[in-house]
This record gives structure tokens, C-alpha cells and sequence, in this order.
């Protein structure tokens, strides 16, 4: 799984280093600057654009004539110079040695801008630190059933299973501005002062300033979380391990799924006709013109009714007409309007006298003809 993770994060990297070094491209030789003035990539070339197209990737020419041209296939130096993988077991790891207390001057001059005092991580910039791992916690179960409760914080010292992530992507990623500028031994000083700020112990012991991290102590870091990922896909037996696991489905969700015959009883769905869904009420417009104009936003009797009758008029669920429904409103004015006015002020079946209100005659009448206007 890191191998995989590795090389998806590391050809993100290359490209980022590919387009960085573009904007200084001539036809000739690039290499990458950093702000300490080291050269770490060399032997870059551009490529010609042959058939309007540069390697694989079709070019604009238009822009290239500009100037600017964007993504050309890296050199084997430049893939060398990123190509690193750190794995748990210690391959690709480099030796070196480094302080707590050399790591905390490096992380304030070049990485707390981010990330913040002692990794606490600041507005879009991750946390290096803080948690709530225990040991032989089951983090992805815990995770996915009940998100966040008693899952570890997603942060290196207690949700990263392997440290060896750790040292390789301070390596090749960080500082974010200067990705590869630092030497190995300030990384191993970095690191040792993020597994001190973590409050992790090697071998037992805690990292204070004096503590120098070296390649066999960092090894025997072992990290809260490393068992909290499963299925374990780990060597040979991997891929079983993950088919045997996702098979049983009392591993994910809350232990059942069903895939027929799920319903007991009737579904409960609207009807699907030829003419489109036939149970919605009002019914749904067939009209395909924009409603017409209206001043409704100005209309006397609006503001009423919005803050008076529209909590039972505003739908069809109490059997008031429901304003907006022209069909209600038709039936309720076959009785005349002035038994309509009538019926409001005195009051008929679910609609209280002046709905409630102590509107005057004059008011509540001017709230009726608002919401009849609305309807038609
Ligand atoms: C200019 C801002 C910036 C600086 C400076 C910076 N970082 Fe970062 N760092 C980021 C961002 C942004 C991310 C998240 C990247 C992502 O998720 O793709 C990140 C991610 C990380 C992570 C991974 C955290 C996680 O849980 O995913 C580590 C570890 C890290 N940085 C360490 C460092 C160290 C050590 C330094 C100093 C040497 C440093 N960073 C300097 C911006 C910065
Ligand atoms: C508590 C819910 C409720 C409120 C508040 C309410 N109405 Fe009604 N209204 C109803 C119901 C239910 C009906 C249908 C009564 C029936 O015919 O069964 C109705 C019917 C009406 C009718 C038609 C009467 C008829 O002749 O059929 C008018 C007009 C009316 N309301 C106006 C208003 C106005 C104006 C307000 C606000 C000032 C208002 N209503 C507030 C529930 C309410």
C-alpha cells in the first residue's frame, strides 16, 4: 500500500517540479534554484514540438511562440532526484542524525509559518501534532460507522500507521515553497522534533531537546495507530486478506444491506406515468413559458399574509387552499366572493376567524384578495 501511495503522491511532485522549472525554460539546460541558492535538479531539457505535438501532449503553438510552454516529459535526472521511497522497513532510507532541539530552530524558520507554533496547524495547513490514538484502536471501523467519535484525529501522531511517511515526505515535500531543499540530517532534525511535540517515545524513552534522532532509533519508532487499519494488505496474503474482508459486509455500514426484496409491504413511491410523475400536488406545470410578470412583491396584503396566514395557506397539508393553487381557489370562489370574505372573518371549519388575527374587516379582505391574486 505505501509503495502505491508513495509513487501517486511522487508523480504529483514531479509534476509541480516539471511546471515549476518551466517558466525559466529556454531550449536549453533548466535546473530548479531554491532560495538557498542550491541547485538540485540538472540536465533538463525542452523538447521540440514535432507534428503540433511535444512527447505525447499536443502543444499550442500560438502559446509556445509566446513563450510559454507548459509540461514536457522530466529527464532521468530529474526523475532520480525525486525518485525516492522510504519504507517502513527502513529501504530507501538514508542515515543521518538530528537533534529535537535543531529541529525546533529549523521548524520556526521554515515550516511554522504554515503550520504553526509547535504543529498546531493553522487555516488550510494541516496539524503535525495533537491526538487521541490509543493502542489496538480499530480506526477505519470506527471511522466509518460512527465518523469521527471515536476515530483518531487525522493528524501524524496518531492516525499515520508508519513513520517512515513522515521522513519521506518532509523529504521530498516540504517546505511546500522549497520542496527537496533540506539535507537528510535536517530532516532527521524536523523529524525528531515532530515526534517530540507528539509526545511519541522510541524504544521507551521521551525525545527531549538534547535527544539526537538517528536512522536505527527512528526505526524503532512504532506508531499508536499501527494496527488501526485494516484489512491488513500487507504482503503475499494481502489481497485475500482484502477480498475476505469486504465480503463480509458486518465489516462496513451497521451490518446489513439488502439486495432484494427489501420492502415489506408496499413501496411507497410516486406513480411514474408517460406524462411524468402524477402524484404531486399541485399538480406539476406542463407550461414550458416563464411565469408572467407581477408586482406580487409590492402587493398590499403580502407582508400579512406571509406572517399570518401563509403558515397554514403556504401548503396543501391543513386542507386550507393553498395559495399558489389556482384549482383551490377556483372552487372555494364558486361561493362568491363576498361569501368568501364572510367565511374568512367568522370563521369555517379549520380556518379560524380572521385566521387568528385582529386584523380590522378592511385589512383582512385586502390579505384575501392578495392571496386570490397570487393564485390565479
Ligand atoms: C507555505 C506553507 C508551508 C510550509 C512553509 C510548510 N508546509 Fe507542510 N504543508 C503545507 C500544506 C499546504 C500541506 C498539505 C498538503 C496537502 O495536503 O496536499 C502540508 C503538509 C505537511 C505534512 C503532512 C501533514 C498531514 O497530516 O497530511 C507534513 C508532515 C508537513 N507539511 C511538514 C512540514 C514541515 C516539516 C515543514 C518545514 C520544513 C513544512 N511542512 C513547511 C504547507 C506548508
Ligand atoms: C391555522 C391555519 C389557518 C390560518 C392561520 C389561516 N387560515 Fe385561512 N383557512 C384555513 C383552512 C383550514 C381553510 C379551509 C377551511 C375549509 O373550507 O374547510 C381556510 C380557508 C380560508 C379562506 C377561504 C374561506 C372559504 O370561503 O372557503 C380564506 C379566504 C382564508 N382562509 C383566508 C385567510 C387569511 C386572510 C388568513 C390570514 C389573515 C388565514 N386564512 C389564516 C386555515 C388557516
Amino acid at each position: 500500500m505505501f509503495k502505491s501511495y508513495h509513487k501517486i503522491l511522487l508523480s504529483a511532485v514531479v509534476m509541480a517540479a516539471v511546471t515549476s522549472t518551466v517558466a525559466c525554460a529556454g531550449d536549453k539546460s533548466v535546473s530548479h534554484t531554491y532560495a538557498n541558492g542550491k541547485k538540485v535538479i540538472d540536465g533538463g531539457v525542452t523538447y521540440p514540438s514535432v507534428d503540433g505535438k511535444r512527447a505525447a501532449y499536443h502543444v499550442n503553438d500560438k502559446a509556445s511562440n509566446g513563450g510559454f510552454t507548459f509540461g514536457r516529459v522530466p529527464t532521468d535526472n530529474e526523475v532520480k532526484a525525486w525518485n525516492i521511497d522510504v519504507m517502513p522497513d527502513g529501504e530507501g532510507l538514508p542515515e543521518g542524525k538530528g537533534t529535537v532541539e535543531e529541529g525546533d530552530e529549523l521548524y520556526e524558520a521554515k515550516c511554522s509559518s504554515c503550520h504553526s507554533d509547535f504543529g498546531t496547524g493553522g487555516a488550510g495547513y494541516p496539524a503535525l501534532q495533537k491526538g487521541n490514538a490509543y493502542e489496538g484502536q480499530k480506526s477505519l471501523t470506527n471511522q466509518r460507522t460512527t465518523p469521527d467519535s471515536d476515530g483518531p484525529i487525522r493528524v501524524f501522531g496518531t492516525y499515520w500507521p508508519r513513520a517512515s511517511t513522515l521522513w519521506w515526505y518532509i523529504k521530498t515535500g516540504m517546505p511546500h515553497p522549497a520542496p527537496m531543499s533540506l539535507t537528510n540530517d535536517e530532516v532527521y532534525a524536523i523529524v525528531a522534533y515532530i515526534i517530540s511535540i507528539n509526545e511519541l517515545k522510541i524504544d521507551g524513552e521521551e525525545l527531549d531537546d538534547e535527544y539526537e534522532l538517528d536512522r536505527a532509533k527512528f526505526l524503532k519508532l512504532v506508531m499508536p495507530n499501527k494496527d488501526g487499519f485494516e484489512p491488513n494488505i500487507d504482503g503475499p496474503k494481502g489481497p485475500d486478506n482484502a477480498r475476505a474482508y469486504f465480503n463480509d459486509f458486518k465489516n462496513y455500514g451497521n451490518g446489513t444491506r439488502c439486495m432484494k426484496n427489501c420492502f415489506d409491504g408496499k413501496p411507497v413511491l410516486a406513480r411514474i406515468t408517460g406524462a411524468g410523475i402524477s402524484d404531486y400536488q399541485p399538480p406539476i406545470s406542463e407550461k414550458k413559458d416563464l411565469p408572467a410578470k407581477t408586482d406580487v412583491a409590492d402587493a398590499p396584503g403580502q407582508k400579512t399574509y406571509e406572517s399570518t396566514c401563509a403558515v397554514c395557506h403556504g401548503t396543501d397539508t391543513m386542507g386550507a387552499p393553498m395559495v399558489g393553487n389556482k384549482k383551490a381557489w377556483d372552487a372555494v370562489l364558486k361561493k362568491g366572493i363576498d361569501q368568501v370574505y364572510e367565511n374568512g372573518i367568522k370563521g369555517i371549519n379549520g380556518m379560524p376567524p380572521k385566521g387568528g388575527s385582529t386584523l380590522d374587516d378592511a385589512k383582512f379582505k385586502e390579505v384575501v384578495d392578495y392571496m386570490i391574486g397570487a393564485s390565479k
